[in-house]
Order: C-alpha cells, then sequence, then structure tokens
C-alpha cells in the first residue's frame, strides 16, 4: 500500500461540513455578559425552530454526510419539545449529537427522558462557582445551585458532562476552585475558554462599551488560566481543553500546553458551521456575516464557494507565513482577531509569532505502542467508526465529531477492514508506516486486538495529525 505522508491535505480538500451547531432557539432564560449572540437584544424570542424546519434542516445535513450535530441556543432547553425531535431525527438518520446548555432547567425526570433518546454527552456554561458572582454574569438570580443540580441530574442519568468557564476580568480569578468543583462532581472535561468579544461589543468598542474592555485578557491573565486549568488536572484527573483556540506561539511550549494546542480553529480547519434558529448559515457561531439560508440553499454548495475563504488560508494573518504549524493553528482565533482590529486576516491579540516556539509537540503518549507493533500485534477498525469520501481525501470519523483526513489509500485500507471486519498488523499496513499506525491507535481510529495497558485520552476535537508539520511527524 502506498501511504503518501508526505502529501499534504488542506482543509480545502473537504467537501462538506463534518460537524454542525444548530441553534434551535433564541430563547435564553439567562442573559450572560459575555454571550455572543448578537441576536439578544434586538429579536430575543422571534426565531425558533418548528418541528417542520428541524425535520428539513436534519434531512439535509444527512443527505452531506454530516457526522455531528451540537444542538445549542439560545437555551435549548427552552425549546424542550423541539429538542426531543431534534434527537429523535438525528438517532434515525445515524448522526451523532450533543447539547449546549446552561443546565438551569435540568432535571432528573427531563434528563431521563434525553439519555432515552440517545443523549451522551452535555456541555455546559458555569460561569463562576462564586454564587453571587455567578447571578451577576448570568443577570439572574439562582442560578449556581440550579446549573450543579443540572450537572448532578445529567449525570445521575449517565449523561456525560463538559464544563465551559468563558475566563473574563470579572471571574479570572475563579478559575481553580470553579475546575476543582466540577471534578469534585464527576465532569468529564474542564474547558477554559477565552472570550471572544461579540460583534455588539466590537462594533461599540470606541464608545462608550465596556465589555469589550472586560473581555480582553492580558497574556499573563490568560496564561494564569491554562496554568490554574493543568493544576486541576494534575490534582483531579479531570481532561482539560479550551473552546476557543489559542495561537500555538502563544503557548510556547506545547507539551505543557498540549491539552489547549490541538483543536486550532475549527471552522477553517474544515469542520464545524452554524445554522441559527431562523435558519441562516454562519461558518462560525460567533460571525456576523451570513452566507444564505438552510431552506433556500444548498449548504454543501455555500460550503464550496462563499464559506470556502475559511478554509483556503484567506483568513491567515501575513505575520504567520513561514510558520511550520499554519495548518494546524491558522493564525489563532480570526474572530477575536476581527473584534479588536475590526478585520479578520489580523493579528489575533495573544499572537507571538513562530519563533516563540520553544517545546514542539509529541503526538504519541506512550512509546509502548511501538513494543505492540513490532512484535507484529494486531489492529482492527471498531464498529463505531464512520467513513466519509470527499474525493481527494478520505474523511474517517473516531467518534463525534472527531476525524482525521486521510489520502484515499489509507482511507480505503481502513474501510476493507472495517467492513470486512478484517485484523491487520504493521506488515500489511506497511513497514516504513510504524508512525502512521501508532497515530492512528491515539486517535482512536483503530483497537488493539490484544488489551493494552496505555492511556489514550478521548475527548473529541483535537488535532488532525495529517495537517502537522512535516519534520515533527518524522519525530514521533
Ligand atoms: C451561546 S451558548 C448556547 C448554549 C447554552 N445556552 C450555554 O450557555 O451553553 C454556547 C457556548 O458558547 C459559550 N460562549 C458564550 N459567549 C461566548 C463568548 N463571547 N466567547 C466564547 N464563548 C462563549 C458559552 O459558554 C457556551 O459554552
Ligand atoms: S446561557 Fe448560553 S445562550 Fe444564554 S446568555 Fe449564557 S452563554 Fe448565552
Ligand atoms: S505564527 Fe501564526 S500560525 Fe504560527 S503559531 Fe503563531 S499564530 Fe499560529
Amino acid at each position: 500500500m502506498d501511504i503518501d505522508l508526505n502529501k499534504s491535505y488542506t482543509a480545502s480538500d473537504v467537501e462538506a461540513p463534518t460537524g454542525v451547531n444548530i441553534e434551535l432557539t433564541e430563547i435564553c432564560n439567562v442573559k450572560c455578559k459575555h454571550c455572543y449572540n448578537p441576536w439578544r437584544d434586538e429579536s430575543m424570542g422571534m426565531y425558533e425552530l418548528n418541528v417542520f424546519k428541524v425535520k428539513k434542516i436534519i434531512q439535509k445535513l444527512s443527505e452531506i454526510g454530516v457526522f455531528h450535530v451540537i444542538l445549542s441556543g439560545g437555551e435549548p432547553l427552552s425549546n424542550y419539545d423541539i429538542l426531543k425531535k431534534a434527537m429523535s431525527l438525528l438517532k434515525e438518520h445515524k448522526m451523532t449529537f450533543s447539547m449546549n446548555t446552561n443546565l438551569i432547567l435540568a432535571n432528573d425526570k427531563n434528563m431521563s427522558e434525553l439519555r432515552e433518546l440517545g443523549l451522551e454527552h452535555c456541555l455546559t456554561s458555569i460561569p463562576s462557582i462564586d454564587a453571587d458572582e455567578n447571578d451577576e454574569i448570568m443577570q439572574s438570580k439562582g442560578t449556581l445551585k440550579k446549573i450543579l443540580n443540572g450537572i448532578k441530574a445529567c449525570i445521575k442519568n449517565d449523561i456525560r458532562v463538559s464544563a465551559n468557564m468563558v475566563v473574563t476580568k470579572s471571574n479570572k480569578h475563579r478559575v481553580y476552585e470553579t475546575g476543582k468543583m466540577m471534578a469534585e462532581l464527576g465532569c468529564t472535561k474542564f474547558f477554559v475558554t477565552r472570550a471572544v468579544p461579540p460583534i455588539y461589543s466590537a462594533v461599540a468598542k470606541d464608545s462608550d462599551n465596556d465589555v469589550h474592555e472586560e473581555l480582553i485578557l492580558s497574556h499573563e491573565d490568560v496564561k494564569k488560566s491554562l496554568d490554574d486549568a493543568i493544576k486541576i488536572k494534575e490534582e483531579y484527573g479531570i481532561a482539560i481543553g479550551s473552546l476557543i483556540s489559542y495561537p500555538l506561539c502563544f503557548l510556547e511550549d506545547l507539551q505543557k500546553y498540549s491539552d489547549f494546542a490541538g483543536r486550532g480553529c475549527p471552522s477553517q480547519r474544515g469542520g464545524i458551521v452554524n445554522i441559527n434558529s431562523s435558519g441562516d448559515l454562519h461558518t462560525c457561531v460567533h460571525e456576523e456575516e451570513t452566507y444564505g439560508n438552510i431552506f433556500k440553499h444548498s449548504l454543501k454548495e455555500i460550503y464550496q464557494t462563499t464559506m470556502k475563504k475559511w478554509r483556503d488560508g484567506s483568513m491567515h494573518y501575513d505575520g504567520c507565513k513561514g510558520c511550520e504549524y499554519l495548518q494546524v493553528c491558522h493564525s489563532g482565533c480570526q474572530m477575536t482577531a476581527n473584534a479588536v482590529n475590526g478585520k479578520t486576516a489580523s493579528k489575533d491579540p495573544l499572537f507571538k509569532g513562530y519563533d516563540a516556539i520553544t517545546n514542539h509537540f509529541d503526538l504519541i503518549s506512550d512509546n509502548k505502542i511501538f513494543d505492540y507493533i513490532n512484535s507484529k500485534g494486531k489492529f482492527f477498525v471498531p464498529e463505531r467508526v464512520r467513513f466519509r469520501d470527499d474525493q481527494k481525501v478520505m474523511l474517517v470519523n473516531a467518534r463525534w465529531g472527531n476525524y482525521i483526513t486521510v489520502s484515499k489509500d489509507v482511507g480505503a485500507f481502513l474501510q476493507k477492514a472495517y467492513s470486512e471486519k478484517l485484523e491487520f498488523d504493521i506488515h500489511s499496513f506497511g513497514l516504513d508506516r510504524k508512525e502512521f499506525l501508532a497515530n492512528l491507535f491515539f486517535k482512536d481510529v483503530i483497537e488493539s486486538v490484544e488489551k493494552l495497558d496505555i492511556s489514550k485520552v478521548i475527548t473529541g476535537l483535537s488535532y488532525d495529525s495529517m495537517y502537522l508539520p512535516k519534520n515533527i511527524k518524522k519525530n514521533i
């Protein structure tokens, strides 16, 4: 088999979205000060999806081979009947799904119903573990207790919970305590997310609006929030990460900050797009620009034309030219850069430049895998793996929204092993491809036939090994 590891694939080779964020409703039961949804003040409650519309959307997503859907809002639990309908339709169409929610309306009864419908994972907002501060940020009373009860209701019903703390000047001193509480409650993952200044704050940033100022943290404060998260991981074993990418050069030591290094910008990487509750299409959830409407236009066509600027390098900042990590990092978060500089393809405020990187990625977290590979250990492709043929490349989805892009050869090899339930070893895969095989193992695309004492961190979206710099690939 000829596996072309040196060929570089770009996100432009992906033909349709792999994951979609659907905002089921504009309505939200609280009003977080940092919330990006720019429609909140103007049209609160005007748009909500109904059964007919949700059916139509899911049918269209199924037709273009979307793997994973995030049901979001506003607050999706405020549109409960439609939320349930969406879940049963997604299950019917064999798409995996998760829900982004503040969990304020969650209780034992509704979480048990949603679990029955196949809900396995929720991402909850948790602004602060201090009750007054939480109320102040969410601009509502008694919010913390309700969120904590919501988390307990999920866990009781076997729904995994990840907690997302958007870190601003108001709550930056609470990262450690908040993460500790999330770990103690049994959450699977704690996200420490920098705030993307909402469009409405950016537009008003030269006037009397102080939201913008509140949201942009200094380099030191951002690093401190990441260090606090690492401390929680070390002490309590909870997985950590961020929903908004950091420029890799800001992280400097990519080993130490590897939990925050992998994800990159999901929109530039070629994965996720957003459908809001009127059906309007955006690439990023933070984006104001609309590219069309799902009820009137073809998402695949839009993805390959007007939305393509997100994936063809047009959003890259000039100062990133020559950086080996460009296809992973994509110049950090260009929605933050837009809010700060008034334009995209500009400098992320956390940018430091390629030379700032002091320590590189190490993809293989446990070298024991090579002992197994060298002893002709067998592998197989588990049933949960899904494939999509995008003509120039093959997408292989390990689970949820987590996929990698591989050459057609590798894709065909894996798909054959999958459909014919074949076991294979390094000899059939290619003796000179040991590192690549180890990568597939750590990406959870393949499993070992023998049970190995090697732990993989399986937490959803992370780096796509195809886009890593060539020399890093060779060094693994
Ligand atoms: C807009 S909310 C919608 C779903 C639900 N109401 C919730 O709070 O999870 C989706 C996610 O975006 C995050 N978020 C909101 N505003 C943000 C901002 N300005 N920057 C980064 N993340 C933000 C929230 O914390 C939440 O995890
Ligand atoms: S709960 Fe979610 S949608 Fe509602 S205001 Fe907060 S971040 Fe925005
Ligand atoms: S130089 Fe640009 S692409 Fe490279 S790590 Fe920094 S922000 Fe990312």
